[in-house]
């Protein structure tokens, strides 16, 4: 990315100190009514951090200037997506929040095999992979025979970046701590040799996701509407009050009738559309 533009002027005495806060509020100004993230404090102190260091390596002398010449000349470049990269906070893990997979073998599983046709299922906001491929381990657990023909996991996030780390399903020893001896043989291929110490998620697995780049703030989601269930868990946190009802609603019509929708346990939510009962906490069913 250049940084010399003939065309404006250069930095002005009025100019804030460069990578100051003062510097950094058209940024935060950017988030906010363009891709319409707020940040807490900690997290924007975070954003700043980061930023700085990828915009001194590319050569900018400060925040606005990078404001000026690459969002405010496209504004829904490469410049947005590494805001959204840096912003979106994607911490996750196997089996996080164990309860919603006692659940899916419980549950959704019993139901997906007595169903006709593809049986579909969504990960929203699925961050580096762990929930989607959770799920798959869980349903290649309760049903014999499972395939993509069978069973779909459309798995989407806001940020391009976890997506491609998801698609590529490799983790570090760190990543797999929390998951079982017995699975981490049957559903993982040990990395050996310079892969030492990387774990890859088997074939069996990874065909039943399939990844795609989503902004569940879009008006339209080019997804189909017929889901067995939804996992949009810890993702609403980053949704004002009102935009998590809509969220909600969104959702709602993207399930079919007897449909599960599963929730972040910690996730305080306004209110459910009148179409979802609530069946256990964070889980709800659509009935009409
Ligand atoms: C904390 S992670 C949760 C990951 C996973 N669902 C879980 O519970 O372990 C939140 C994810 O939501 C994504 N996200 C945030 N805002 C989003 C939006 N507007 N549309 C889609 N995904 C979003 C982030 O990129 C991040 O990967």
């Amino acid at each position: 990315m250049a940084f010399s533009d003939p065309q404006l002027p250069p930095p002005s005495s009025n100019d804030p100190e460069p990578w100051s806060e003062g510097d950094f509020a058209p940024i935060i100004a950017f988030l906010r009514n363009r891709i319409g993230i707020s940040l807490e404090a900690h997290r924007l102190g975070l954003l700043q951090a980061r930023l700085r260091q990828r915009l001194q390596a590319k050569g900018f002398p400060g925040f606005s200037l990078w404001h000026d010449r690459v969002l405010k000349v496209d504004p829904a470049g490469l410049g947005m997506q590494l805001l959204i990269d840096l912003s979106t906070v994607n911490h996750t893990a196997f089996f996080r929040e164990a309860n919603h997979f006692t659940f899916m073998a419980e549950r959704l599983s019993p139901a997906i095999k007595e169903a006709r046709g593809v049986v579909r299922i969504w990960s929203a906001g699925c961050s580096t992979g762990q929930e989607p491929y959770s799920m798959a381990m869980v349903l290649a657990e309760t049903i014999q025979n499972l395939s993509p023909q069978r069973v779909e996991i459309w798995s989407t996030d806001l940020s391009s970046e976890v997506v491609a780390t998801a698609a590529a399903a490799v983790y570090n020893t760190r990543e797999v701590t929390g998951v079982s001896p017995t699975r981490l043989r049957r559903f993982f291929l040990r990395g050996t040799g310079p892969r030492d110490g990387s774990y890859r998620i088997v074939p069996e697995i990874r065909d039943l996701c399939k990844f795609k780049r989503l902004d569940l703030r879009d008006p339209v989601w080019p997804l189909p509407n017929d889901f067995h269930a939804i996992f949009c868990r810890n993702v609403s946190i980053y949704f004002a009050e009102d935009e998590r009802m809509q969220l909600l609603n969104h959702l709602a019509q993207y399930l079919r009738v007897g449909g599960w929708l599963a929730m972040g346990n910690g996730e305080i939510l306004p209110g459910v559309p009148a179409s979802l009962r609530k069946f256990a906490p964070s889980i709800y069913r659509k009935e009409q």
